[in-house]
């Protein structure tokens, strides 16, 4: 099920698809100055919480969420550090409760990503509503009708986007919108089990909302998934499985777990702890790992720029 926008006015073609679910989302890109965009290089965002009206202001202190990815954006599409092929936003697309407006919005917001050639991917985090979302994704790339009912498995948009250095599954934690804890379900876990057995050959990057429970004591974690124990059961033995991406906690962090890199995507949009960066990931892929720059929307922030170079497992 696409869960993808592709970039407008550029020439792309797409690797097929297998029983209502897209693999091999990406669509390779060729620009209209021949410029090609690499599939090396992806921009990471996150809690973005985009409402419909673009003045609406959110978070404590205030913020608006529009002006925050605006400056972003405009980060993102200088080059400055790199032009990436396509962005993923991991979850909390919109402001709190999914609603249709906040979804026009957003797809507007992101349209200038698609003008550039890069190819838009959305993870649902627990403030997104599927439905509306396909429904304003329908319109925007003007489909007759997209509903989450053509999913194998009800009620979850998920993907997978094979690329030459790594292959990206995209996932949904969404249990039900304006509820924090996320779950993936024990369906989704084995779809992921058996997509990642049929491919063992290349990294895996996994993507999602919501932050494991690392105190495997999920009491004391009530917003995290809910099913961390079952989702580590099918990834650890599964050694192309290299990194985890999540957002949800507002926080700028990685650490490992069985070698696997836990990548936390801070907020676009507000933050919990004053202290952290309203920021974007720059990933770069490489053979044997993969590096990540920190884009900070404050440029005196003190982890603006940091670089982290992480090999894989
Ligand atoms: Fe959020």
């Amino acid at each position: 099920m696409p869960i993808t926008l592709p970039p407008m006015n550029r020439r792309r073609f797409m690797t097929g698809t297998l029983g209502g679910i897209v693999t091999g989302l990406f669509h390779p890109v060729w620009g209209a100055e021949s410029e090609i965009l690499s599939q090396d290089i992806w921009a990471f965002l996150s809690d973005t919480h985009i409402p419909g009206d673009r003045n609406k202001t959110g978070g404590t202190p205030a913020i608006k969420p529009v002006e925050h990815l605006v400056k972003i954006r405009t980060d993102v599409l200088s080059g400055e550090i790199g032009k990436p092929g396509g962005l993923i936003v991991s979850g909390d697309c919109v402001y709190l409760q999914g609603l249709p407006d906040d979804y026009k919005t957003l797809l507007e917001e992101f349209a200038p990503f698609r003008n550039a050639g890069i190819s838009v991917h959305f993870v649902m985090g627990n403030h997104d509503n599927r439905q509306a979302f396909l429904n304003a994704a329908a319109q925007s790339t003007g489909e007759s009708k997209s509903n989450s009912s053509r999913t194998k498995i009800p009620n979850r948009l998920y993907s997978i986007i094979e690329t030459p250095k790594a292959n990206f599954f995209l996932l949904d934690s969404l249990e039900k919108t304006n509820h924090t804890p996320g779950l993936f379900g024990e369906e989704q876990l084995q779809w992921l089990a058996d997509e990642l057995d049929s491919r063992k050959d290349k990294p895996a990057i996994l993507v999602a909302h919501h932050n494991p429970d690392y105190s495997a004591n999920i009491v004391k974690a009530p917003g995290a998934l809910q099913d961390t124990a079952a989702f580590f059961d099918r990834i650890r033995e599964r050694k192309q499985v290299k990194a985890y991406f999540y957002g949800h906690t507002h926080t700028w962090k990685t650490l490992r777990m069985n070698g696997i890199h836990m990548v936390n995507i801070p907020a676009t949009a507000w933050r919990f702890d004053q202290t952290q960066p309203f920021a974007w990931v720059f990933l770069k892929l490489k053979d044997n790992g993969m590096s990540l720059t920190l884009r900070s929307i404050d440029s005196e922030h003190p982890k603006h720029n940091e670089v982290l170079d992480l090999a894989w497992r």
